[in-house]
C-alpha cells in the first residue's frame, strides 16, 4: 500500500511526453497496480486535486503546467489467458509499452498485430484512440478491457461495443474521459491469420517475395516503413500524427478534385472520403517549416515536431496556423489527434 510519501510534488513530465515538452506537474504517482488507484480515491486531499491518467505521453500536448496529479501507468504484465476454436486470447496490463507487447506476441507465433508495429505508447493508451497503421486498427482484434471507475470505485470489464470505437476515437477520449482508468486490455488473436496488406505501399514493399509473407516479415517491414517516414521521439520530439485524416461526404470531395486533380482521397465503406491530412498540409507549403522551436516534418507534413527547447504553447500556435491555412485553401478544419492538456 502506498502512502503520501510516494507523490512526487512539482514534478517534471519533461521525459513523459513524447514531445519532450517540460512542463511540470503538481504532483506525480506510479501506478503500479489497482490498490493505487484505490489509494488515491479514497485520500480526499488527492481527490480534490484534477487528475491525468498517463501512458507512454505520446499522445499528447502539454500547453501549460499541469495543477493537478498524474496517474503514469506503470503496472506490468503479459500472459495468454486461454483460447477458442476462433482465437487466442492474450491479455497485457496497460502499462506495457505497445510495440514491445506486439514483438511478445509475434515471439509466441501469434500473428494479428503485426500492421501495428512500432506504434509509440502503452498498451493502456491503444485503445483509448483505437490506434491503427497500415490498414488494421486495434478494434480488429480487441476482445475486452478492464477498467476502474473512478465515480464509482468499482473495476469492470468493457466489451467492444460498450467502448464505441471510430477512427482514432473511442468513448474514453469522451463520456468516460478521465473517469475510467484503463487497467489491463485483452486481445483476441486469430488462428486463422491472413496477412493485411490493403495498404498500398506495404503491399508493394513485400510484393518482391515469393511466398505469402509471415507476421514476422510484415511486422519487420512496417518498422522499416515507418523508420524511413516517421522522426524517433527519442531524437526527435514529436507525437506521430498531429491531425486526423478528414473524413468528407463524396459530393464535397468531387468539389475539391475539380479544383485540385491531385487530391489524395480512399473511399470509406459508408461511402465517404477519408482525405490524406499531410497532403493538405503539404500542398499549404508547410513541409519542413518552423516556426519559433516548432516545426513540420521533412519527411511527413502530418507530423509536428519539437526542433529543440519547444513548448507546447509554440506547437500549439504552429497547429492553430495549419488549420488556418488548410481552412482557407479547402474548406476543410483539421482536427488534432492528440490531446491538449
Ligand atoms: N502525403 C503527402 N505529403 C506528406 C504526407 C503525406 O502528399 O507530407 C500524401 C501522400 O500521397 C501519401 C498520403 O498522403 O501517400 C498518405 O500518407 P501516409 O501513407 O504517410 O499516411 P497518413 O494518412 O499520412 C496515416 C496515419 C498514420 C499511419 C499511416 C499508415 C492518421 C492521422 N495517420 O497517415 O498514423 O501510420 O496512415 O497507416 O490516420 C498516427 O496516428 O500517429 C500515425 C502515424
Amino acid at each position: 500500500m502506498i502512502n503520501h510519501s510516494f507523490i512526487q510534488p512539482d514534478f517534471s513530465l519533461r521525459h513523459h511526453n513524447t514531445f519532450g515538452i517540460d512542463a511540470k506537474a503538481h504532483a506525480y504517482l506510479r501506478v503500479e497496480s489497482i490498490e493505487d488507484v484505490q489509494f488515491v480515491r479514497s485520500n480526499s486531499a488527492l481527490t480534490q486535486l484534477p487528475h491525468l491518467v498517463l501512458g507512454g505521453g505520446s499522445n499528447i500536448l502539454l500547453t501549460r503546467d499541469f495543477d493537478g496529479l498524474i496517474l503514469h501507468m506503470c503496472n506490468r504484465g503479459i500472459q495468454i489467458i486461454g483460447e477458442d476454436s476462433h482465437a487466442t486470447y492474450v491479455r497485457a496490463a496497460a502499462g506495457e509499452n505497445w510495440h514491445d507487447f506486439v514483438q511478445w506476441t509475434l515471439d509466441q507465433g501469434l500473428a494479428g498485430l503485426e500492421n501495428l508495429s512500432l506504434i509509440p505508447g502503452s498498451v493502456g493508451a491503444a485503445p483509448i484512440q483505437n490506434i491503427g497503421a497500415y490498414g488494421t486498427e486495434l478494434q480488429d482484434y480487441f476482445h475486452n478491457l478492464s477498467a476502474f471507475d473512478f465515480d464509482t470505485g468499482e473495476t469492470g470489464v468493457l466489451h467492444r461495443a460498450e467502448c464505441a470505437f471510430g477512427y482514432r476515437d473511442s468513448i474514453f477520449k469522451h463520456r468516460l474521459r478521465s473517469r475510467m482508468i484503463i487497467l489491463d486490455v485483452t486481445f483476441a488473436l486469430p488462428k486463422q491469420w491472413q496477412p493485411n496488406l490493403r495498404y498500398a505501399e506495404l503491399a508493394q514493399a513485400l510484393s518482391a517475395m515469393s511466398n505469402a509473407p509471415t507476421a514476422r516479415q510484415i511486422s519487420d517491414m512496417v518498422i522499416a516503413i515507418r523508420r524511413r517516414k516517421l522522426p524517433d521521439p527519442a531524437v526527435i520530439g514529436n507525437a506521430g500524427s498531429f491531425f486526423k485524416n478528414p473524413v468528407v461526404p463524396p459530393a464535397q470531395r468531387t468539389t475539391l478534385l475539380a479544383a485540385h486533380p491531385q487530391l489524395v482521397s480512399y473511399v470509406q465503406g459508408d461511402g465517404n472520403y477519408k482525405l490524406a491530412a499531410g497532403w493538405l498540409i503539404d500542398q499549404c507549403g508547410w513541409k519542413g517549416k518552423t516556426l519559433g522551436c516548432a516545426g513540420v516534418y521533412e519527411m511527413q507534413a502530418l507530423v509536428l515536431v519539437n526542433r529543440g527547447g519547444a513548448s507546447g504553447k509554440e506547437i500549439a500556435q504552429l497547429a492553430a496556423a495549419i488549420q488556418a491555412d488548410v481552412r482557407e485553401r479547402f474548406g476543410i478544419m483539421l482536427e488534432p489527434e492528440p490531446m491538449y492538456v
